[in-house]
């Protein structure tokens, strides 16, 4: 966010030196006891007697602490307090609600408590109010309904109880407003359909009920839209046609309800498009390609059906393409994979044809369809990857009954003498990897939008990792945006235990920071079988940096073991840093417990249901690729995303 006033360059040209106007007495004895109440003064050098003295130096804009006044010829009052980031503590004190001037209150990434006082409405000249990453728990108070003048709002981050309050309606003027992963739950209120002035509404992670309001459809100047993993249901309302200024657009995890791509008919100034999850229906509109500043376009897991229209390839910016999990069929139209395109994700989609020879530049994930993929050096793990569409029955030569991995980690052995196998390869945002060994592959779908530290994918830390013998299978762990799979190849069929090891090490453990108030939450699926929904490693792990070991049972009928761990939108997303969210593992460990018993049929079927997908020439296409395989061998492909090490 770091949303600053722009109106403050104004008010400093203002500001007259000439005269030394006293500031208004009561203002300088609030904000002594303000600074000595969070303990700041040494921070700021202030002066106890005129905080507006001209030219101070905690004055500019780019102060932290900063206070800024605005003087006429007789008197100074305080417009500006910002506390950005220091993790100031404790409760916000009354006298915080003399400063009546204030316009512009920023104290955003604290781990300020207690509740939002109702005595924040008397602050009516307020124009800018940042209280989110914060630690703040009770009601979103009405009275925030009196600061009419309001332009920007955040309060996201934060533990808040209980509903959006009706008077919210009445910030008519609001061009901006931060609810994200605020704690807020039930209806949105009606009354918010007056906030017509809305740019940039961030409301995901939010536990609200009912529908996706039509009136958002009214909101003619939003720029930016998120809506993920709100519990809201379906469908996105056609009244979202007449938001023509939408440059990002997240809405995921939408409850049961068949949405339309229809409304996108006229959204001409979309960048990102991210719709996962969200029950659509239909094709995907030749329209899209017709976007001009379209980078990101997500339609992953939804009910998609017919054909990936070819035109995608006239997409003057696409770069990254996920249309995994649907019912696309047909031949993947090869030219869609351009020069600028950076990442295509089509897994799980009864799709056919081949990936063009030439593709190196970019990372493609075709697991679960029946394209043939022969830049896939690895012809032995692919063949069994097939095995995914269980409509074949799979059998192998020399079947294992185990494997281990270190997820986004080097070779390393446990306590207990289990050899982990190495998982370090570097993926991108649509990748596939397989073992050097062909017992597993791992694919990794999703991209960090707005990561500072650029493209990451694994995760690392040197802290000790306590709870475990085994600290260093922790230190390392992959990571996704969006959905990570590991498929285990080549297994006996058999009931398995599958041991998933989990330590977070991205967000910190020190209650006196505000980085310590992110929370992880994502799904794990085995089988196909969601066995954990909204897990949060931290919470039953009872803090970070300590391990944690969940076990589960499933059983492998055709060869493959599946354990997908996927984001549902849940969760902060933006702490310690932007995009810190989504799945994190750091050890796999499967076992064969018995041979399986029940070897009918119907247990076959299932594995092709789960997936949800239909076809009817894997055992064909196995063939095909190896030929292409042999054909194309002589080709080196080592740097190339997909990559089967010594194979
Ligand atoms: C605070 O003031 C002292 C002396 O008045 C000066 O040396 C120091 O640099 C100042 N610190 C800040 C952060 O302005
Ligand atoms: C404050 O700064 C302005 C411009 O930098 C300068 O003109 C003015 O004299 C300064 N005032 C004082 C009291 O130092
Ligand atoms: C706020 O945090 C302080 C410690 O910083 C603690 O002493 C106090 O009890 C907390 N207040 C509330 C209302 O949770
Ligand atoms: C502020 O809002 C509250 C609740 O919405 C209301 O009861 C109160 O009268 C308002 N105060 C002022 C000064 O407008
Ligand atoms: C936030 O508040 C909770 C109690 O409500 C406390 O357990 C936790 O330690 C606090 N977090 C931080 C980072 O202060
Ligand atoms: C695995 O199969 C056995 C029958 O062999 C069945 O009793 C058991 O419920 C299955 N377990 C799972 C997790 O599906």
């Amino acid at each position: 966010m770091g949303l600053l006033s722009f109106s403050l360059l104004v008010f400093w040209m203002l500001e007259t030196v000439a005269a030394q106007p006293k500031t208004e007495p009561r203002e300088v004895d609030a904000i002594n006891k303000i600074i000595d109440h969070w303990n700041v003064r040494s921070k700021l050098n202030i002066s106890v007697d005129d905080p507006c003295t001209p030219n101070a130096t905690w004055a500019p804009q780019t102060a932290n602490p900063r206070i800024a006044c605005h003087c006429s010829d007789t008197v100074c009052h305080i417009t500006h307090l910002k506390i950005y980031a220091l993790d100031i503590s404790g409760e916000i004190p009354q006298e915080l609600f003399l400063l009546t001037e204030l316009t512009d209150l920023n104290l955003n990434q604290n781990v300020l408590n207690g509740s939002i006082p109702p005595a924040i409405g008397q602050l009516s000249k307020m124009e800018y109010l940042a209280v989110g990453i914060n630690n703040f728990t009770g009601p979103v108070p009405a009275e925030l309904g009196n600061l009419t003048k309001l332009l920007s709002l955040s309060i996201g981050s934060n533990n808040l109880q209980g509903t959006l309050p009706a008077q919210l309606g009445k910030l008519t003027s609001l061009q901006q407003l931060y609810i994200d992963s605020s704690g807020v739950s039930g209806p949105i209120p009606q009354e918010l359909s007056n906030l017509k002035s809305l740019q940039i509404l961030w409301a995901s992670d939010n536990r609200f009920t009912g529908k996706i309001p039509e009136f958002l459809g009214t909101f003619t100047n939003l720029k930016v839209l998120r809506l993920e993993g709100t519990n809201l249901n379906g469908p996105i309302p056609s009244s979202f046609a007449a938001l023509t200024k939408l440059e990002d657009l997240r809405i995921s995890d939408l409850g049961p309800s068949d949405s339309s791509l229809d409304f996108l008919q006229n959204l001409l100034s979309l960048s990102i498009l991210s719709l996962r999850n969200c029950g659509i229906r239909g094709q995907i509109p030749d329209r899209l390609s017709t976007l001009p500043n379209l980078k990101i376009l997500d339609l992953s897991f939804n009910k998609l059906t017919g054909r990936i229209p070819a035109s995608l390839k006239n997409s003057p910016s696409l770069q990254y393409l996920y249309l995994g999990s649907n019912n696309l069929d047909g031949d993947l139209p090869s030219d869609v994979i351009t020069s600028s395109l950076v990442a295509l994700d089509v897994s799980f989609n009864p799709l056919t044809g081949n990936v063009p020879l030439d593709r190196k530049h970019i990372s493609i994930n075709v697991v679960g369809t029946s394209i043939n993929d022969v830049n896939l050096n690895n012809e032995k793990a692919s063949g069994m990857l097939h095995c995914l569409q269980g409509n074949t029955e799979c059998r192998t030569k020399d079947p294992s009954t185990s494997f281990s991995i270190n997820s986004g980690g080097t070779e390393q052995a446990s306590a207990d003498g289990i050899r982990f196998d190495d998982d370090s390869e570097q993926l991108g945002a649509a990748s596939l990897y397989t073992s050097t060994n062909n017992r597993w592959a791992v694919s990794s779908t999703g991209v960090f939008i707005s990561n500072p530290n650029g493209p990451q994918y694994t995760a690392q830390t040197d802290s000790q990792i306590t709870s475990t013998l085994s600290s260093e299978l922790y230190k390392t762990a992959r990571i996704s945006p969006s959905s990570l799979r590991y498929y285990g190849l080549g297994l006996e069929n058999g009931v398995y235990r599958v041991k998933l090891h989990f330590a977070e090490i991205q967000m910190m453990d020190d209650p006196t920071s505000w980085k310590a108030l992110g929370r992880r939450l994502f799904d794990v699926y085995i089988q196909g079988e969601k066995v954990v929904q909204d897990f949060d490693i931290v919470k039953e792990a009872g803090g970070s940096k300590r391990a944690l070991m969940k076990t589960f049972e499933a059983n492998v009928t055709n060869t493959v073991m599946d354990i997908h761990l996927l984001w549902a939108g849940k969760g902060t997303c933006c702490i310690p840093f932007q995009s810190t969210y989504g799945p994190l593992v750091s050890a796999i460990h499967v076992s064969q417990v018995s041979e399986y018993k029940d070897s009918s049929k119907s247990n076959q079927k299932r594995v092709g249901k789960i997936l949800g997908i239909s076809m009817g020439c894997a055992a064909g296409v196995v063939i095909i690729c190896s030929v292409l395989y042999l054909w194309r061998a002589k080709k080196e492909a080592a740097h190339m995303r997909i990559h089967s090490g010594k194979d």
